[in-house]
């Protein structure tokens, strides 16, 4: 079995967005780990027309260049990291059409949420688990949920507490044994 591949998808794309400090800090804290090799996976590198596959994309007929491409780059890694905001009770649009546009790519693989906004980004959070569970993802218990208010300054400087450094840790070991299970598993 070779290097466990996980990435880490970035949910956010408006200009401005907070979410590119808090995917780069996930991608600096996992650069350290040897159990695992973590991607940055942005979502505005991925620009997606709304979903416009004829069929459902469990059916695995992907009719669309876009929907191929996007598939491929999904089915590269064994886990997946997301780091999403919280917008109105849940997470961007963006995200959830990503998410939409694969099926089998996403199956029998291990997820991990990383949330934020007003209050740590958690009904976003529990939101994404929904989905993921509809994709067969087994998303782990560990959670990051930073605080617009706690950790980052003026609403737009990321400046996590360092309580989050021991819950990445953990959030990084559960994913990884997770993802190797998962692998077995799809073997
Ligand atoms: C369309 C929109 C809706 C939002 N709704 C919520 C919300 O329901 N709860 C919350 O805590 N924050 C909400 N916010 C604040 C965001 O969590 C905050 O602006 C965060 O930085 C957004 O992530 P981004 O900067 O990466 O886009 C909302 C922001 C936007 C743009």
């Amino acid at each position: 079995m070779g290097t466990l591949k996980i990435a880490v998808i970035l949910g956010s794309t408006r200009p401005g967005r907070n979410g590119k400090q808090v995917a780069d800090w996930v991608v600096d804290r996992a650069g350290a780990r040897t159990g695992a090799e973590y991607e940055l996976v942005d979502l505005a590198d991925w620009p997606l027309p709304f979903m416009d596959e004829p069929m459902p994309p469990s059916f695995g007929q992907y009719r669309h260049e876009h929907t191929r491409r996007w598939a491929a780059k999904v089915a590269e890694f064994d886990g997946y990291v997301f780091v999403t905001p919280e917008y109105n009770r849940s997470i961007p649009g963006v995200l959830k059409n990503a998410l939409d546009f694969a099926y089998a790519e996403w199956n029998n693989k291990a997820a991990a949420v990383v949330s934020y906004g007003t209050v740590g980004g958690v009904r976003a959070a529990e939101h994404l688990r929904s989905v993921a569970s509809a994709l067969q993802l087994a998303h782990v218990h560990q959670q990051l949920a930073f605080s617009l208010f706690t950790d980052f300054e003026n609403l737009s400087l990321f400046k996590p507490g360092p309580q989050h450094d021991a819950a990445a840790t953990t959030m990084f070991e559960e994913i990884e044994a997770w993802a190797t299970a998962m692998r077995t598993l799809r073997d």
